[in-house]
């Protein structure tokens, strides 16, 4: 067996991903709470669901939804309290599920004791706890040290007029960078942001921005790729700087303790050498790691510089290939995934979100991942099908800072030009994150059961025809599908979650085929990413293990249908 075939529960185990805010409300205020994640965790068991991941539920001033942390130790008092949090970590237990947090300590809340104490003055004893900077003066005017552009917008160097120095961010002002170059703070971080939390019995982290720690000590500005713009894109300079495997072995050395499983996010990262140093086994860094490839899929240079559906199938194969064969023949693990909490819904990215197709694209997607290797990750209303919200919905409905900073930047550099602010929030209903944290759709009664009063964030359209209660009773719905295909993986992990991949008419734009290989087992994937028929006859010597359609074709495959077979 090969280490990569070892078993393992974290291989084998299908992640359900919790947005806290946006899940379930138990106490009316309009925002999902704790208690009332533990009120559906059978729900969530019921789909065939092993690991629970809950996005951040520390105290946090919610500038960017709390991965802004002002407390590691503390939760956030509309969420519940950390007596909440233990008692969900023991619920999960007790339903034989595991459960994992998100870990953000790239940076913290500019409202974290750390931060306020670090701007206090130079002198102050953390003032080398987060990377600061004095100015840059060209022609006697102030600028930052480098160029860099912050992942929400503007430059990466915030001022700080009281100690007169910049201090770095690469997400919002509020969130300064910690600089983990100083071993006092990465003590401090495994202390009050890891071990207070495994030691109440949590079984491991998704690990936010996991290769952003290291930047290196001199920063250099980043090449210009916009030139209209003072600041430039800068993840190839921020991110897998020089000490990432150092720092990574060191924290991995206090997970080790507890036996903890870990998942990084893994952005700017395109090779398969790049990736393996963070999960090759060997290495002792993180299990897992979500390659960014697949979900950069249709992305402008700008992420949201583009146009709905600016890519061809192959593209998407490409990436998906890319996260398949990572492991073959490798001691490394991988992940299988489509949708996030910064990701809009796959369906209206990836396959067709109108009325006569949602359904048929909701499982044709699902058979996808629910056939591909390494651990699977299913976010929140995707097991239901659930969709964008519609083109009609006001920019007052987007509440995310990524979401609004880009449209006041377009409004600014255009001068407030129709044409480009339509298409700017063209390229936001397809592709903003807000589209996932809109209110899970529970049942048809107003506000779709998330909450009895107004959520904090508008409830999609279409709550009234796509909702779990509806779908538990539907035979034919997305819900169902999932359920049965997940069994249907457990059935036959190894070929599913242990199997070696193979792309097959990598150019086809119209149809996504696959096998996957595990010893004399071998199954073929076939699926049909368009709205037309499509020809596709069954293999010889196949049995027809899954299909997507509820009367198919045996000549053809219907619109967004997915088929799966067993070779013999
Ligand atoms: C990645 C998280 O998934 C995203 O939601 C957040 O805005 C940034 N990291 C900053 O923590």
């Amino acid at each position: 067996m090969t280490i990569t075939e070892e078993r393992k529960w974290w291989k084998e185990g299908v992640v359900y991903q919790i947005y806290p805010a946006s899940f379930k409300d138990s106490n009316d205020d309009g925002i999902g709470d704790i208690p009332g994640i533990i009120s559906e965790l059978d729900y969530i068991r019921s789909i065939g669901v092993d690991i629970v991941w809950i996005c951040p539920m520390y105290d946090s001033p919610q500038v960017d939804m709390g991965y802004d942390i002002s407390d590691y130790e503390a939760v956030y008092p509309p969420y519940g309290t950390v007596s909440d949090m233990e008692s969900l970590i023991h619920e999960c237990h007790k339903r034989d599920m595991h459960i994992i947090l998100d870990l953000v300590v790239n940076h913290t809340s500019d409202q974290h004791k750390w931060f306020k104490e670090s701007r206090m003055s130079k002198e102050s004893p953390k003032r080398d706890w987060y990377i600061w900077r004095p100015a840059k003066y060209v022609n006697g005017v102030r600028k930052p040290p480098n160029n860099w552009r912050s992942n929400f917008e503007g430059s990466a160097w915030q001022w700080d007029e009281a100690t007169q120095e910049y201090y770095l961010h690469l997400f919002c002002p509020e969130q300064p960078d910690l600089n983990w170059e100083n071993e006092e703070v990465r003590k401090a971080i495994y202390d009050s942001a890891m071990e207070f939390w495994l030691r109440k019995g949590i079984d491991g982290f998704r690990v936010d921005t996991v290769n952003m720690y290291s930047k290196g000590l001199i920063m250099p500005d980043a090449p210009v790729t916009d030139p209209d713009a003072e600041w430039q894109f800068a993840g190839y300079q921020y991110c897998n700087g020089p000490r990432m495997q150092e720092f990574l072995s060191e924290m991995n050395a206090v997970l080790a303790k507890y036996d903890a499983m870990t998942v990084g996010e893994c952005p700017n990262t395109h090779t398969a050498e790049g990736v393996l140093k963070y999960v090759s086994a060997k290495q002792k860094q993180l299990n897992m790691v979500f390659q960014f490839d697949v979900v950069d899929v249709g992305m402008g240079p700008h992420k949201f510089q583009t146009t709905p559906f600016a890519w061809k199938l192959p593209t998407l194969k490409a990436a998906i290939a890319g996260t398949q064969t990572l492991i073959k023949g490798t001691d490394a693990w991988t992940t299988a995934f489509l949708e996030n909490h910064d990701q809009a819904r796959s369906i209206s990215r990836f396959a067709s979100d109108a009325p006569e197709h949602r359904v048929a694209s909701g499982k044709m997607l699902a058979l996808m991942l629910a056939t591909l290797s390494g651990t699977l990750f299913v976010y929140q209303g995707q097991e239901l099908g659930m969709i964008n919200a519609p083109l009609e919905w006001s920019m007052d409905e987007y509440k995310d800072v990524d979401s609004s900073n880009y449209y006041k930047m377009v409004n600014d550099r255009s001068g407030g030009d129709p044409k480009s602010l339509a298409s700017a929030k063209a390229a936001l209903q397809h592709l903003a994150r807000d589209h996932a944290r809109t209110p899970m759709q529970w049942n048809s009664h107003k506000y779709a059961g998330f909450s009895s009063c107004k959520p904090w964030m508008r409830v999609n359209d279409d709550y009234t025809v796509c909702n779990a209660q509806q779908q538990q009773q539907d035979k034919g719905s997305v819900l169902s599908f999932w359920k049965k295909l997940l069994r249907l993986r457990k059935e036959y992990s190894d070929l599913f979650v242990y199997g070696d991949f193979e792309l097959l008419d990598a150019a086809n734009e119209n149809l996504f085929s696959f096998t996957k290989e595990y010893r004399a087992s071998k199954a073929f994937v076939v699926l049909n990413f368009t709205g037309q028929k499509q020809a596709g006859a069954s293999p010889e010597n196949s049995k027809l293990l899954m299909n997507t359609a509820e009367e198919p074709k045996a000549e053809s495959l219907l619109p967004y249908e997915g088929r799966v077979y067993l070779m013999a």
